[in-house]
């Protein structure tokens, strides 16, 4: 069995003190073999630089996944294909980088790839269908010795449900990503894919998915335009599933939800 950890949206400095936290000993104690975490948010709160790559890399994350925010630093162009730093594999502007690689764990062959959706009033960035994309892809791979695993980055519930139920048996697993809010509907479906609607995030739990509650309550109750600030300190959680991939049959056989709060 390949244990694979997948970690929520890390949300800027409180973010990967969490990391740093939770997840050398928990990485230990479930036996993880390979951790993807989702990186969008990595520096403080908006994209990523190598830096902070580096220092989370450091406390046990092997890969990370994009969404809207990879490349909203615009330094971290020239930086993202040093890295182990995917951007989403079917956005339609050209960037630089790759939108899934290859890992091989014990016996078995991954490929992870990160998804962008297209059904969102929030999302700036555009992206070809995600649904055509992956049917498009899947038949190039042609190849069922690869277990695949997808981050799905998207707003919508019903896109995210929509694209589990498409690819169930041709992916090992969809995780969703982007909301900042987990989802308590891990299953694995019919065909043998590990399903979730989102992961959630990994930071702080007293803001508005990482943003400081005053500055989001202020645009909702009127007509501010105060910068963004990120809570760096304080309560904090970690959002996570795990989930066991079958070296021999690359289908996963379970998922559940890894969460944890550390109280100031
Ligand atoms: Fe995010
Ligand atoms: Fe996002």
């Amino acid at each position: 069995m390949v244990r694979v950890l997948f970690i929520g949206d890390i949300v800027g400095r409180l973010g990967r003190a969490t990391i740093k936290e939770i997840l050398p000993s928990l990485k230990k104690r479930r036996k993880i073999d390979l951790c993807i975490a989702n990186g969008e948010n990595l520096a403080g709160g908006r994209g990523l630089t190598k830096e902070t790559v580096e220092e989370v890399i450091s406390y046990g994350v092997d890969l990370f996944t994009g969404g809207d925010h990879t490349f909203w630093r615009k330094d971290f162009v020239n930086h993202i294909t040093d890295l182990p730093v995917l951007r989403c594999a079917n956005l339609l502007s050209e960037y630089p980088g790759y939108g899934f690689i290859r890992k091989t764990v014990g016996k078995r062959s991954f490929l992870v790839i990160s998804l962008l959706g297209t059904a969102s009033t929030f999302i700036k960035e555009k992206a070809k269908n995600p649904f055509v994309f992956m049917e498009g892809f899947l038949k190039e791979l042609a190849d069922n010795k690869t277990s695949v695993l997808v981050d799905f980055h998207a707003e919508a519930t019903s896109e995210k449900v929509a694209l589990g139920w498409f690819l169930d048996g041709r992916v090992a697993a969809l995780v969703g990503t982007h909301t900042h809010v987990p989802t308590t509907d891990v299953r694995i479906l019919p065909k043998g894919t590990a399903f979730v609607t989102d992961l959630g995030m990994t930071g702080s739990s007293e803001g508005v998915l990482g943003v400081k509650r005053e500055i989001i309550l202020e645009r909702f109750l009127g007509d501010s335009r105060r910068n963004f600030e990120w809570v760096e300190k304080g309560r904090s959680v970690f959002n996570s599933v795990l989930v066991e991939v079958d070296e021999k049959t690359g289908k996963s056989r379970s998922i559940e939800r890894v969460d944890r709060t550390i109280e100031e």
